[in-house]
């Protein structure tokens, strides 16, 4: 049976084939990559994967790469709806065209329900793939502590933790616990058509920072602000299109859309799932 991972460079994606080589034979997997000359997939293929070409918005490219193919993961790209229709019809044509027999799509929390701005392209790709009727699953990933760690290094360094979030919880997940889990349903077999709410320790903010606050010795101050005044914290800091995304995260959060209600993340990986404590201290070691 052959594998074949997207955004295999990419910081999710080259975990996950690093899981998946510890459990199945190097020359089962294969490497996708929009970029098969750049210097992550040159190491990929140094280590001896197969790369090849995975252009979401190249439908020729897809069908190449997936030919001979059995199980493909397809990772997230950039939140927009149009976008996300359009690369999830090529992946789901490109899939039929070459036989694939089961998608593994890494999607959102409650992706089918949720309001959540972040939910509305995973919704559409979830639906995409469900009515091609190609065999899924759906790994829907919380929130990974690393989004937090610039946050947390320029707090270290005396910045006040400023959040809009309020006392909204996020059921923090690492990168590594989660493309282990889904390196774990991509060699198994017993999870067709299933969904997986991969979350992990539900913490606030303020719990947050009184982690930080532990492993650091620091007296990380919390300032809670109203959305207008985050807002401004982000300008001429970050992109426009990125301070709205991070905004509007924020209230997400607040709204509680980000709460882990599952014990799916520590089922797929068979232990615990990492507490932000162990994430943050593996991060800022
Ligand atoms: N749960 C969370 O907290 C969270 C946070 C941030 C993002 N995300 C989502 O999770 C995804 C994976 O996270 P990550 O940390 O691994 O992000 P990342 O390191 O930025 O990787 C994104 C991957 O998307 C691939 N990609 C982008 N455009 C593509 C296209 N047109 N066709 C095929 N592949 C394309 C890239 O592939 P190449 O390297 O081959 O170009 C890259 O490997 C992100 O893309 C995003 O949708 C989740």
């Amino acid at each position: 049976m052959k594998f074949l991972v997207t955004g295999a460079t990419g910081r999710l994606g080259g975990k996950i084939i690093e899981f998946l080589a510890k459990k199945l034979p190097i020359t089962d997997i294969i490497a996708g990559t929009t970029n098969p000359t750049s210097e992550n997939a040159q190491s990929l293929k140094a280590q001896g994967f197969e790369v090849r070409k995975t252009d979401f918005e190249d439908q020729a490219s897809l069908v190449e790469a997936f030919t001979d193919i059995d199980k493909v993961y397809i990772v997230s790209t950039f939140p927009d709806v149009e976008m996300a229709i359009r690369q999830q019809t090529n992946i789901v044509e490109a899939a039929k065209q070459t036989g694939i027999q089961q998608m593994v799509y890494s999607s959102a929390p409650n992706a089918d329900v949720c309001d959540f701005f972040l939910a509305a392209h995973h919704r559409e790709r979830e639906n995409i793939i469900k009515e091609s009727g190609i065999p899924y699953v759906f790994v829907r990933n919380n929130r990974y502590v690393e989004n937090e760690l610039g946050k947390a290094l320029a707090s270290i360094n005396g910045a006040p933790w400023v959040t809009a979030a309020g006392d909204g919880q996020v059921g923090w997940v690492s990168r590594a616990d989660l493309a282990e889990a889904t390196a774990n349903v991509l060699a198994g077999n017993s999870h067709e058509n299933k969904t997986y709410e991969l979350g992990g320790e539900n913490l606030a903010q303020a719990d947050f920072v009184a982690v930080l606050n532990e492993i650091t010795g620091k007296d990380i101050q919390v300032m809670h602000v109203d959305d207008a005044a985050f807002g401004e914290t982000l300008k001429g800091k970050v992109p426009e299109q990125l301070a709205s995304m991070l905004a509007m995260t924020q209230i997400g959060i607040r709204e509680g859309k980000s709460v882990n209600n599952s014990t799916d993340l520590e089922m797929l990986l068979g232990r615990k799932p990492m507490t932000v404590k162990e994430v943050l201290q593996q991060l800022l070691a």
